[in-house]
């Protein structure tokens, strides 16, 4: 039996400064750091914010919440993900931003979704039938987009898998 080795390469654009962005993606930045500030993060002092730009324009906001029962707490992404699906149903999402403020230290690198937020947005794009930007970035200016979730996800378990 031959083994066959691949690989997948993930495409990215990375800048040192929200200044060389378009505008748009410099908005909504803002907006996510405007939500970080919105954070309840006592237990982890990880404030994170994220702004959603929908097809008609709008921009909407979410940050985490956290929960004394661990678990209970939810991501900036998920929740900003949740409240859209429900606000606009039919309204697709372009772009998604990504703050992170930690209080006790100084974080240089964006901050990386993590993987149940990066499952939750799969969805989203496959639902929707188009591909959603996401933004990552934070205090120091360096900023990571990638022109697709399932790019930053790749072999997701999806929809398909559980039908025949
Ligand atoms: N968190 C987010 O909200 N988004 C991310 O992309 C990474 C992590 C939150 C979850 C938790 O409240 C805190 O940051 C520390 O993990």
């Amino acid at each position: 039996m031959a083994f066959i080795n691949k690989s997948i390469r993930v495409e990215f654009t990375e800048v040192d400064s929200v200044s060389e962005l378009s505008s748009n993606n410099q908005e909504l930045i803002e907006k996510a750091k405007e939500a970080s500030s919105l954070a309840y993060a006592p237990y982890s002092r990880f404030f994170v914010g994220a702004a959603a730009r929908l097809e008609n324009g709008e921009i909407h906001i979410g940050s985490n919440k956290e929960n004394a029962s661990f678990p209970a707490g939810i991501c900036a992404e998920r929740n900003v993900i949740n409240y859209i699906s429900d606000l606009r149903p039919n309204t697709k999402i372009n772009t998604i931003a990504v703050y992170a403020d930690p209080k006790d230290f100084r974080l240089d690198e964006p901050v990386s979704p993590c993987g149940i937020c990066r499952q939750v947005l799969a969805e989203t794009e496959q639902v929707q039938q188009q591909d959603i930007e996401i933004v990552l970035t934070g205090h120091s200016g360096k900023t990571l987009i990638f022109k697709s979730v399932a790019s930053i996800l790749p072999f997701h378990f999806c929809l398909s898998e559980l039908r025949k």
